[in-house]
């Protein structure tokens, strides 16, 4: 599976399937990429902030691409014409030959229309996603010990950790969870989007090899992917 970083928590899965992940593109100053260039089959959104569901409703209807999120902002996207696949933390589902798990993530998850207001978004995920390759992207989150967990039963070939603070992890913290998840590949995300949230990588880096994880840390430019 080849994952590109498109910047932020936004990654683009080719595997057997192109899954888009948390579309965030317009306002992204991180990617020069444009909503209707981008081609995708599937689209994971793991909450229903601003910086994850971002362009999904338009890329989702030019692509005839299936949403794949919480029961809640699924429901929103299909108010608004979008086809989407309703379901919860702990559970998967099969869209064409990719397997989506929603696993837990401790965050908030509400969505701030521009028209509507404040849309009650339900509760933040993470996601295992199965396409070829296995990769974990854990969504925006605060550190919790059954990372563990999500890495023993699940296996998967990379994990995706945001790294920003305030937000989510930072450094520290996500240097633990890629200690707990396990996964031979493990790519910083979500920091130094805005300033903010501004962090060093190899901070992150440092963290993970002083609590013993033994995989491959790699640090991404927006635009630049890896293969596993
Ligand atoms: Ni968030
Ligand atoms: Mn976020």
């Amino acid at each position: 599976m080849r994952a590109e970083w498109i910047g932020h928590a936004a990654w683009l899965l080719e595997g057997k399937d192109k899954v888009l992940v948390d579309p965030f593109i317009t306002g992204n100053p991180k990617t020069d990429r444009k909503p209707a260039a981008l081609r995708c089959d599937i689209i994971v959104v793991t909450h229903g902030h601003n910086d994850h569901l971002g362009d999904t409703v338009e890329i989702a209807k030019k692509n005839n691409a299936t949403v794949c999120a919480v029961h809640e902002i699924a429901v929103y996207l299909e108010a608004q014409g979008v086809k989407a696949e309703g379901m919860n933390k702990g559970g998967s589902i099969k869209v064409k030959n990719t397997t989506i798990r929603l696993v837990e993530a401790i965050h908030s998850g509400d969505y701030n229309s521009p028209k509507e207001g404040m849309v009650p978004g339900g509760s933040a995920t993470g996601a295992v996603i199965e396409s070829g390759g296995k990769v974990y992207h854990a969504g925006d989150t605060a550190l919790f010990s059954d990372m563990k967990l999500i890495g023993q039963l699940y296996r998967p070939d990379l994990a995706l950790l945001p790294i920003g603070d305030r937000y989510t992890m930072g450094p520290k913290e996500a240097g633990w969870a890629a200690a707990f998840v396990e996964a031979p590949a493990v790519v910083p995300m979500h920091y130094s989007t805005f300033p903010i949230i501004e962090q060093d990588p190899f901070e992150f880096e440092e963290h993970c090899k002083k609590k013993g994880y033994k995989g491959e840390v790699t640090i991404l430019n927006p635009g630049e992917h890896l293969k596993v």
